[in-house]
């Protein structure tokens, strides 16, 4: 694992704009690994003020998002399908049809979950993955367990991510409770894996990551094992290492 660290968030998301941009640059036509929660926001908006300002072309880009909630459907307005359109499709211009998420509302979820892993593998895998990072250690939904997940794979959610998720939906009971993520083996077959972390919060977890046993209870500590993982992170997210 090879840790960058910025005194503060906004340099994180411009690091991590410019090496989304540089592998674009190198291969247009590349598969990028995406992710939702409030950790990309930033470097999203930074690759749609390039695209926008005409310093990025993401239109021969494929994605591939990492997960989405069961029972939301693609424009249900929490869904991760509309997060991704709004802060990030849309305005750098990536084709719809090229943005791929797996269907939360798919009538058989397991079925969806091997269809989504088999599309991945026929695109010739990814190239670029960006990660946040639970304060669980989850990574993807793929939340603490007794074994690491090893494709794309229907999950029940943990109380500690439903919370997390709350502030996101009107009452608790609208908080889906399952999700369809890749797995860890999906997660980990990426060429090249960028998981960025920024506030004290995300302080212990990811010191437990870097430091700590790799295990399934931490689900990112397995990226200790990846040949080719950069976690970048601020000041405050790398103060406990
Ligand atoms: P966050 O979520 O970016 O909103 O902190 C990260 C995650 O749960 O993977």
């Amino acid at each position: 694992m090879q840790i960058i660290i910025r005194d503060h968030p906004s340099e994180v998301a411009e690091l991590a704009a410019a090496l989304v941009r540089a592998q674009i640059l190198r291969k247009p036509e590349c598969v990028l690994g995406l992710a939702t929660g409030s950790t990309p926001v930033p470097l999203y908006g930074a690759l749609a003020r390039m695209s926008e300002d005409g310093l990025l072309d993401m239109s021969l880009v494929t994605s591939y998002n990492l997960d989405e909630y069961v029972g939301l459907a693609a424009d249900h307005p929490q869904s991760y399908h509309t997060f991704m359109r709004e802060h990030l499709f849309d305005r750098a211009g990536v084709r719809p049809d090229q943005a791929h998420l797996p269907d939360g509302a798919a009538g058989n979820p397991d079925a969806e979950c091997i269809r989504y892993e088999a599309e991945i593998k026929a695109a010739g895998g990814i190239d670029l993955q960006i990660l946040g990072i639970g304060l669980n250690g989850h990574i993807g939904f793929n939340e603490p367990s007794e074994s690491f997940s090893k494709q794309t794979c229907a999950v029940e959610l943990t109380q500690s991510t439903l919370q997390a998720n709350r502030r996101f939906f009107g009452s608790d009971e609208e908080v889906p409770r399952r999700a369809l993520t890749m797995g860890i083996g999906t997660i980990f077959g990426a060429r090249e894996i960028l998981l960025i972390a920024v506030g004290a919060g995300k302080a212990d977890i990811i010191r437990r990551t870097v430091r700590g046993d790799i295990t399934p209870q931490v689900p990112a500590s397995v990226l200790q094992l990846h040949p080719n993982t950069r976690l970048l992170l601020d000041r405050e997210a790398a103060s406990a290492l």
